[in-house]
């Protein structure tokens, strides 16, 4: 609303203040003007009662794959389609930015590239995504062992400790550990920066975890509290989330600086060359540094660091923790995937060439980011009117929005779609092997893996959009290969040496969500030693 009231600003005549008043009346009451698109109404209790995916799904199902939620005043369009998917974040990508996303971010991430207007997205993607490349990954596997190696060891350490009590068994938050898994991780891989937190806390790490819960209040509250004026010296959690916010820029700051200063002709030449080895610092942070010498803006790196940091943690720790949950319910498939380990690891580490090996505990990791995208909504708002193609059903002629309509895509609707999936609720990592022809369902290319040859794991193109857990279209999430990697030698190592099961029913672990879905009060599970 704000941005339309906004963007049509005529010379304020008293019969223009009427005009406007009454246009922004009907647009009041008909919840935006969205024509003849099939109308959601939401009740508060839908916004705060349990998370939104949920009923976004319920409606999907009543209204179709593309209808109108409104809520009072507020208007969003639910997307559940991939055509329209497809459309908005690849086709006709640059006519939508983040809209209530980048609000919400901006504060925290600055010019990163989640949140970062156009002019600065273009010009940072072309630098950030090339230090993705393979042979960077490929080292990043040592760093991804070895933190999962520390976790490993501590359990190993309070299983012994039962031991002396006699008893086999631990029982602990898996949620928790994979948080700090990532979390170092995430700071190793990124700025080569050790949190150490699977053993430790510090004041950065209690500063990281501040700051993230802010971000995910920020993001299930629907009013901008944060920009009330003053509020920030004024509201204690505000206090708090800016002074989390000036030890985290302080850190980042300082590890700038520092690789500014050790910037070393020979690791440049290496670099250059795409040689990681005896590399001391494969980290992100080197190569951007080193790759663009002294010249690159401190406050820019500094917003590209930060949003790495929250982009690439709790993502990845919420894809250990479904994946944990869904294997402990399916006892068979665990087995089956500790087969595969066994089979290509026996007892040794996994390393690069191991991933491609491992295809079970790969497709387990695709499977679980189908039934638990992270983040279950990507978040647009037109810049301009718009018209939309029709749906995948191919009787509707599409629809036009307006510009400043705020669009959810629906990870989660797709993902779990009908028409699209057998059996879209059951947790099979196999399905992604089996390929899904197109015939009853129009402009749709169906699921083939042939359309993404060479890729390690089923993406959005194999799947023609259906499948979306990194996004798609040219603001595909940077750092998609880094997490699977890291997901897939994660759970190896962990299945290698444990067996586990849920403390509780699979009932009691009640899911919450903010920017990622988790749990409400952590995933509590038994863990024992392999024999
Ligand atoms: C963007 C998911 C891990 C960095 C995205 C997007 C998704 C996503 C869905 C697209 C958002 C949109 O279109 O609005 C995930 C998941 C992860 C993960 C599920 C873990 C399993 C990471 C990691 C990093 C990272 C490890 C960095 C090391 C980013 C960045 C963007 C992004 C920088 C913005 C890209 C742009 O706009 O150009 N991520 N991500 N992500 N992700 Fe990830």
């Amino acid at each position: 609303f704000r941005v339309r009231c906004q963007s049509t600003s005529p010379p304020r005549t008293k019969r223009n203040i009427l005009d406007n008043a009454s246009n922004l009346l009907t647009n009041l009451l008909s919840g935006g003007n969205l024509g003849s698109m099939p109308t959601a109404e939401g009740a508060v209790s839908d916004l705060f009662g349990r998370p939104l995916f949920f009923s976004l799904y319920d409606w999907f199902i009543e209204h179709g794959s593309v209808y109108k939620l409104a809520f009072g005043p507020k208007a969003f369009v639910v997307v559940s389609d991939p055509i329209v998917a497809r459309y908005i974040l690849r086709e006709n990508a640059f006519s939508y930015d983040k809209g209530v996303l980048a609000d919400i971010l901006e504060p925290i991430m600055g010019k990163g590239l989640i949140p970062a207007d156009l002019d600065t997205w273009k010009q940072r993607r072309r630098v950030i995504a090339p230090g993705f490349h393979t042979l960077y990954l490929e080292a990043m596997t040592s760093v991804f062992t070895k933190c999962s190696a520390r976790t490993i060891t501590k359990f190993e350490n309070l299983i012994e400790v039962a031991k002396a009590r006699g008893d086999e068994t631990i029982e602990l938050d898996l949620e928790g550990e994979f948080s700090s898994l990532a979390l170092d991780i995430i700071g190793l891989g990124v700025f080569n920066y050790e949190f150490g937190s699977i053993t430790k806390e510090s004041p950065v790490i209690k500063a990281v975890y501040g700051t993230l819960f802010e971000a995910e209040h920020r993001s299930t509250f629907y009013i901008p509290y944060w920009k009330v004026p003053l509020a920030r010296w004024v509201v204690p959690r505000q206090r708090k989330f800016h002074a989390d916010l000036k030890i985290i820029n302080d850190c980042l700051d300082g590890l700038i600086s520092n690789a500014k200063e050790t910037r070393q002709e020979a690791d440049v030449e290496k670099l250059q060359q795409r040689d990681y080895s005896n590399l001391k610092d494969a980290s992100l942070l080197r190569f951007l540094v080193d790759m663009r010498g002294a010249d690159v803006d401190d406050r820019q790196l500094r917003d590209d660091l930060m949003t790495m940091l929250i982009a690439g943690h709790e993502t990845t720790a919420a894809v250990l923790t479904w994946a944990i949950f869904l294997l402990a319910q399916n006892q068979s498939k665990l087995k089956k995937a500790q087969e595969e380990i066994d089979s290509v690891l026996g007892q040794e580490l996994p390393n690069f060439e191991s991933i491609k090996e491992l295809q079970y505990i790969r497709l387990i990791v695709a499977e679980t980011l189908r039934l638990y995208p992270q983040p279950p909504l990507l978040i647009r708002r037109a810049l301009q009117e718009d018209r939309l193609p029709g749906g995948y059903r191919g009787d509707e002629d599409g629809f036009t929005i307006p510009a400043g309509t705020d669009v959810f895509l629906s990870v989660y609707n797709l993902h779990r779609s009908p028409y699209f999936w057998d059996n879209p609720d059951d947790f099979e990592p196999e399905r992604f092997l089996t390929l899904r022809n197109n015939d009853n369902i129009d402009g749709w290319s169906g699921f083939d893996p042939s359309r993404s040859p060479g890729a390690l794991y089923p993406n959005e193109i194999v799947a023609d959009f259906a499948f979306l857990p990194f996004g798609g279209g040219p603001r595909k999430c940077v750092g998609d290969q880094f997490a699977l990697m890291e997901s897939t030698i994660a759970l190896a190592m962990l299945l290698q040496k444990f067996n586990v099961e849920l403390k509780g029913s699979p009932d009691s672990v009640e899911l919450v969500t903010g920017a990622t879905i988790h749990t409400k009060h952590g995933l509590w599970c038994k863990l024992r030693r392999r024999a």
